[in-house]
C-alpha cells in the first residue's frame, strides 16, 4: 500500500499485522530487496521514540521498493536525513547506556546486581546482549520505566518495566568509588561544558560520583589557585647529576686527567657506553700507540686493546720483540661508540664532532708524557694526529716530525686487517702492519 494511504497510530503499531503470517498476506508483492546499510539504520530508527519512526522507515521502504535504489545515499533527502538523525540519537543513548549503568548488589544474595536505568530511547534489548557478554559471570538485572532485562549467567530474559525503588539505593562498592572520582578529579581540567556534553545531565541521577560534583565543582578554582600557589614539584631525575668535572692545571698528573675523565659528558658518548676507556701505560713513555676508540671489549674491561684487535697488536709486537708493557695505549675517542642490535653491540665511527669533543683528553695525555714518538693505528686516528687530509693508504709507514718535537707514523688498524677475507688478503694486510711496526721498533732502543 503507498506510504500516503497508511494511517500510523502512534505506538500501537505492535498489532499492526496481528501476529498473522507476512507472506500469507493477500496483499503481499514481492519483497522489496534492501541493503544490509538499510537493516542497521532501522534496527537504530525502530528504537526511537518518535511514533513517527513506522512511517518513516515505511516510507523509506517503499521508495526503495519502486525503484529508488541508492536512496540511502543521498544524505539531504528528507527522509533519509530524519532516520539519520532519529538513528543518531539512539546510538548515543545506546553508548551512554553502557558507559552510564551502574550496578547495585542486591542485599542477602551473592554475586546478585541490579541497576536502574532510564534511557532515552528503546534500547534495552539492543543494549543488553553487551552487558550479557561484558558481565557473563554474575547474575544481573537492568530496570528500566519500560522494561527490564535479567541474566542468570546462562540466558537473557526480558520483561516489564520497573520503578525506581526496585533496584537497591546504594551499596559498600558505591562509596569506595566515590572516594576514588573525589581523589582522580583534577580541578585544574575542569570543564563543565565538556562535562555536560560527555556525561549529560540527565543521566547523573543514576551515577555515584555525580553526587560529589557541585562540591568539587564549587571548590575547583579554590583548589586550583592552592595548587598554583604551592611550591613547584620538580620532576624526579632519572639520569643522575652530572659530577661536575674537575677543573685541571698543567701541573695536574695523568692519573689526575684519568680522574676527569672518568666524569666526562663532554659528548653524548658517555651515556650508551659503560664508562670511559682512558690510556693505560708508563706515564713516561717513550711511545704512545693511538687507536680510534675503544671496542666492546674494552668498554667492559675498561682497558684499551684487550679484545680481538689488541689480540693481534700483541702478537705483532711481541714478534718485532717491542714490550707492550713499555708503550702507552691510548684512543682518539675514549668512550665506545656503538649500534645495539639484539644482544649485539655493533661498532660505529665516531663523528667528528665527538673527536673533537675527546681531543683535550688526548692532549692532556700527550702533554704528560711527552713522548718521542706517536704511532697512530688506522686512519681516524692518524687524522686527529696528523691532519683531517691524511690519506692513511698513501701516506702510512713513514716518519714525520710534529711540532712539538716528537715524530709520528701511521699505519692500518688491527681491526681492518682482521677484517680482510682470510687468505691472501689477510696476509698482506698483515705484513704491511707488521712492516709499519718495524719501523717503529727499529726507532727504538735497542
Ligand atoms: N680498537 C681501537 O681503536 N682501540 C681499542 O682500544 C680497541 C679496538
Amino acid at each position: 500500500m503507498p506510504p500516503e494511504t497508511v494511517e500510523w497510530n502512534g505506538d500501537a503499531q505492535g498489532s499492526l499485522i496481528g501476529g498473522q503470517d507476512v507472506a500469507a498476506l493477500p496483499a503481499v508483492r514481492e519483497a522489496p530487496r534492501v541493503s544490509s546499510d538499510f537493516m542497521a539504520l532501522a534496527n537504530a530508527v525502530l528504537c526511537h521514540r518518535d511514533p513517527q519512526r513506522h512511517a518513516l522507515l515505511y516510507r523509506l521502504l517503499w521508495r526503495m521498493g519502486q525503484g529508488e535504489r541508492g536512496l540511502l545515499d543521498h544524505a539531504t533527502d528528507a527522509d533519509v536525513h530524519r532516520a539519520e538523525v532519529l538513528a543518531k540519537s539512539v546510538r548515543r543513548d545506546t553508548h551512554k547506556m553502557k558507559a552510564f549503568v551502574r550496578f547495585r548488589e542486591v542485599p542477602g544474595e551473592t554475586e546478585a546486581f541490579v541497576a536502574w536505568f532510564e534511557p532515552e530511547h528503546y534500547i534495552v534489548d539492543r543494549v543488553a546482549p553487551f552487558f550479557a557478554r561484558r558481565f557473563a559471570g554474575m547474575r544481573w538485572a537492568i530496570l528500566t520505566p519500560y522494561r527490564s532485562a535479567h541474566w542468570d549467567g546462562h540466558a537473557l530474559a526480558f520483561g516489564p518495566g520497573g520503578v525506581r525503588a526496585d533496584a537497591p539505593e546504594d551499596d559498600a562498592r558505591e562509596s569506595l568509588w566515590r572516594t576514588y572520582y573525589a581523589n582522580i578529579f583534577n580541578p585544574a581540567r575542569l570543564n563543565p561544558t565538556m562535562m555536560r556534553s560527555e556525561m549529560p545531565q540527565k543521566y547523573w541521577k543514576h551515577l555515584p560520583e555525580t553526587q560529589l560534583l557541585p562540591e568539587l565543582i564549587q571548590n575547583a578554582g579554590a583548589r586550583v589557585r592552592e595548587m598554583a600557589e604551592r611550591a613547584p614539584e620538580l620532576p624526579r631525575r632519572r639520569i643522575p647529576e652530572a659530577p661536575a668535572e674537575p677543573v685541571l692545571t698543567a701541573d695536574d698528573s695523568l692519573d689526575a686527567v684519568r680522574a676527569a675523565a672518568a666524569a666526562c659528558r663532554r659528548c653524548e658518548l658517555w651515556q650508551p657506553a659503560t664508562r670511559t676507556v682512558f690510556g693505560e701505560g708508563p706515564d713516561d713513555a717513550r711511545v704512545v700507540l693511538m687507536g680510534e676508540q675503544p671496542g666492546d671489549e674494552e668498554d667492559l674491561s675498561g682497558r684499551p686493546f684487550v679484545g680481538p684487535a689488541g689480540k693481534l697488536l700483541d702478537r705483532v709486537l711481541a714478534e718485532l720483540g717491542i714490550d707492550r708493557r713499555t708503550l702507552y695505549l691510548t684512543n682518539a675517542v675514549k668512550h665506545f661508540r656503538f649500534e645495539q642490535r639484539g644482544k649485539r653491540r655493533l661498532h660505529r665511527n665516531p663523528t667528528s664532532t665527538q673527536v673533537q669533543a675527546c681531543r683535550p683528553w688526548l692532549q692532556q695525555e700527550l702533554a704528560r708524557i711527552d713522548p718521542q714518538l706517536i704511532v697512530c693505528l688506522g686512519a681516524n686516528a692518524a687524522r686527529t694526529v696528523l691532519g683531517g687530509d691524511f690519506q692513511l693508504m698513501a701516506q702510512r709507514g713513514q716518519w714525520r716530525v710534529m711540532a712539538e718535537g716528537a715524530r709520528a707514523l701511521a699505519t692500518l688498524h688491527p681491526s681492518w686487517v682482521l677484517r680482510q677475507p682470510e687468505g691472501e688478503a689477510r696476509q698482506a694486510a698483515l705484513a704491511l702492519f707488521k712492516n709499519d711496526l718495524a719501523l717503529l721498533a727499529a726507532a727504538l732502543p735497542q
